[in-house]
């Protein structure tokens, strides 16, 4: 079926079943023209808490759904491709965690979104790009920070606070797909655009960069700066995302390598089958879900 076709099957199913479409930043170019809000990680949480649908089809990977499915365990959260997972999120067990919370008793524990809802069960606080450092800063001051499962988002959170922190090694394999070497060439083609990166780089990436932001902050900075060209060094559905906010703007992708396989496992096909049959939904045993939501409702009020 041609995509068009496709994209209207969608949209009459999803009216029929008083279905929303929410999707990720990074989703493929023709989710991200189908979807009824598209956002960070911070805004699909939030949005999963607040709208009205019951039934909400998650085009984004594992841990986003099952953030939505903890926070709304009343509505119907259905992931298109349940094996969309997110490789960092799987880099930190409960189980590695509740060792790492033995050997530092006295720690809070703040813990990336991109985290299993058994991981979130042991959490006192989770965060997304957009709110790590504030997140951190609201640890009392003096009281040391167990922080997972990215490490360099936690060591740019460390940079930016100057807190003592104990940091898990993960890493998102798409970000480190990004290379100095190609910014520093970018940029000489490009004198006067302005770099933008996500924490989740490297810091020799990041040492390299203008601006170190989430996607949301990348919308909302791209959107007041005066520059006409930037260079995005985040997962390239972005720079699809940036264009079609600001056509006027000039986007070029740090580096063409930076795909997120598990992102582009959701397609048209995937969603309407999902409509059709109302499913796979994710689902969180109540026990973890109770434990995890203290921990993603915290995030979401420190904003
Ligand atoms: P954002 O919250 O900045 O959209 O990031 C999500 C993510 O998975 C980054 O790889
Ligand atoms: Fe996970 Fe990286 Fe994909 Fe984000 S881009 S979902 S961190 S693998």
């Amino acid at each position: 079926m041609a995509k068009r076709e496709l994209a209207e099957k969608i949209r009459r199913l999803k009216k029929d079943r008083g279905a929303v479409i929410l999707a990720h930043n990074y989703q493929p170019p023709e989710i991200q023209d189908i979807a009824d809000h598209l956002g960070d990680s911070l805004d699909l949480s939030r949005l999963a808490q607040r709208i009205e649908e019951r039934i909400i089809i998650f085009c984004g990977v594992h841990f986003m759904a099952e953030t939505a499915a903890i926070l709304s365990p009343e509505k119907k959260i259905i992931l298109p491709d349940p094996s969309a997972g997110c490789p960092m999120a799987d880099m930190l067990s409960a189980d590695d965690l509740v060792l790492l919370k033995k050997d530092h008793p006295d720690a809070a524990v703040v813990m990336y979104i991109n985290s299993t809802a058994e991981v979130k069960a042991h959490t006192d606080s989770c965060c997304t790009s957009a709110n790590a450092v504030k997140v951190v800063e609201s640890i009392p001051n003096g009281k040391r920070i167990i922080f997972g499962p990215d490490q360099y988002l936690g060591g740019w959170v460390r940079s930016q606070t100057d807190r003592e922190m104990i940091v898990w090694n993960g890493y998102c394999p798409s970000h480190q797909k990004i290379f100095p070497e190609q910014i520093e060439k970018l940029r000489k083609e490009n004198p006067d655009a302005v770099v933008m990166v996500h924490p989740e780089v490297n810091p020799e990436v990041a040492g390299v960069a203008d601006q170190i932001l989430g996607t949301g902050g990348m919308i909302r900075f791209a959107s007041k700066s005066n520059a006409e060209t930037f260079i995005v060094g985040t997962e390239t559905g972005m720079v699809y995302r940036l264009e079609k906010l600001y056509p006027e703007k000039y986007f070029i992708a740090a580096s063409k390598q930076a795909v997120c396989p598990n992102m582009k496992k959701i397609s048209l096909e995937k969603i309407l089958s999902s409509l059709e049959a109302l499913e796979p939904i994710i689902r969180v045993a109540p026990d973890v879900a109770g434990l995890a939501l203290s921990s993603i409702e915290r995030m979401i009020e420190i904003g």
